[in-house]
């Protein structure tokens, strides 16, 4: 209803204005300015990326939103403020820099916020759930409303802000990441509208390992050519690689990068031998669920004879 659609866009107003908040906070903040030219990002990246600063007081977005026409029920909906036992209102962003999260109409629906140092509390936080936030339903990174990633052909998906961030700036703007929750069918589904190809550019560690598995098995389930890329030793993340190389040598690994099948087929085999029955036994196993997901005949036979042919 049109109600409906007011409200949402009150909603999404509400965080522009913080967003612009926020902003505005970033120069005015060296340390958030000195921990962003640590991690590679310059005032132009700021600006083009959006980026923000929440302020270390309990109360500052409160106190801006004090004078505008908003109640404190529409902040706390989105996640801004919340309630404490005594009553008090209290700003759920401190102190952390802010990466608005776009939907694909190009309307904000939350934040993500990365403290400053890592240790004395969550490295990051999101907006919780709300009536314009569905997490599982967004990706960070869609730009031009997936522009992008239809004219490259494919969407690269990573973990994290930063890697994309990283990626856009090297040029591959066709990057996006999953929010930090398991992948989605949800975020298939939108990725679907604009490409059927996507390359999985997880962490180097036995987390984004076990990430780009369960990944797959979705994006298998929605009939996408999955193919995964993989960094040298010792570089832990899409981002961590940008720092010390050039978009060239990403092209590289892009080349190099292979079907889910063939890196699966390596991962599944190396601890087992395959030329013994019982082997070959747990060997078919494993690729119980990447079959079971598995939508097209045709690359069900083929898959299922590149596996005979190996065995
Ligand atoms: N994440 C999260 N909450 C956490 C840790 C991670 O929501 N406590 C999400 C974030 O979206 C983060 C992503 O998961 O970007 C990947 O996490 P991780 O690899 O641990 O962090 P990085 O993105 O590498 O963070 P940074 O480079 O800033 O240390
Ligand atoms: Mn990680
Ligand atoms: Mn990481
Ligand atoms: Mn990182
Ligand atoms: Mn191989």
């Amino acid at each position: 209803s049109s109600n409906k659609q007011n409200s949402l866009q009150k909603f999404h107003m509400i965080l522009q204005t913080a967003l612009e908040f926020y902003s505005e906070n970033i120069f005015k903040n060296k340390k958030a300015l000195n921990y962003l030219e640590k991690r590679g990002l310059n005032e132009n990246d700021i600006k083009r990326f959006k980026l923000g600063y929440a302020p270390e007081n309990w109360d500052s977005l409160l106190e801006n939103f004090k004078n505008k026409d908003y109640s404190n029920e529409d902040l706390i909906e989105l996640g801004l403020i919340k309630r404490a036992s005594t009553g008090n209102f209290f700003d759920v962003f401190r102190d952390r820099i802010i990466f608005p999260i776009y939907n694909k109409n190009q309307n904000i629906v939350g934040f993500g916020g990365r403290a400053l140092d890592g240790e004395s509390t969550a490295k990051y936080i999101n907006s919780q759930e709300s009536k314009v936030f569905n997490k599982s339903r967004e990706v960070y990174g869609l730009v031009s409303r997936g522009e992008k990633i239809r004219k490259k052909g494919f969407v690269i998906l990573m973990e994290g802000y930063m890697d994309v961030l990283s990626a856009h700036k090297n040029d591959f703007e066709n990057a996006v990441a999953s929010l930090g929750t398991a992948f989605t069918d949800e975020q298939a589904k939108l990725l679907k509208r604009y490409t059927n190809n996507i390359v999985i550019s997880y962490d180097n560690d036995e987390a984004g390992k076990n990430a780009l598995f369960r990944a797959s098995y979705i994006l298998k389930k929605h009939e996408f050519n999955v193919k995964c890329l993989f960094f040298p030793k010792g570089i832990k993340d899409p981002d961590e690689f940008f720092q010390s190389n050039d978009k060239k040598k990403f092209v590289e690994l892009l080349k190099e990068s292979v079907d889910i099948f063939e890196y699966m087929f390596s991962e599944f085999s190396y601890d087992i031998d395959i030329k013994t029955v019982e082997g070959k036994k747990i060997f078919i196993d494993r690729f119980k669920e990447f079959f079971a997901n598995l939508q097209n005949r045709i690359e069900i036979d083929i898959y299922l004879d590149k596996l005979s042919e190996e065995l």
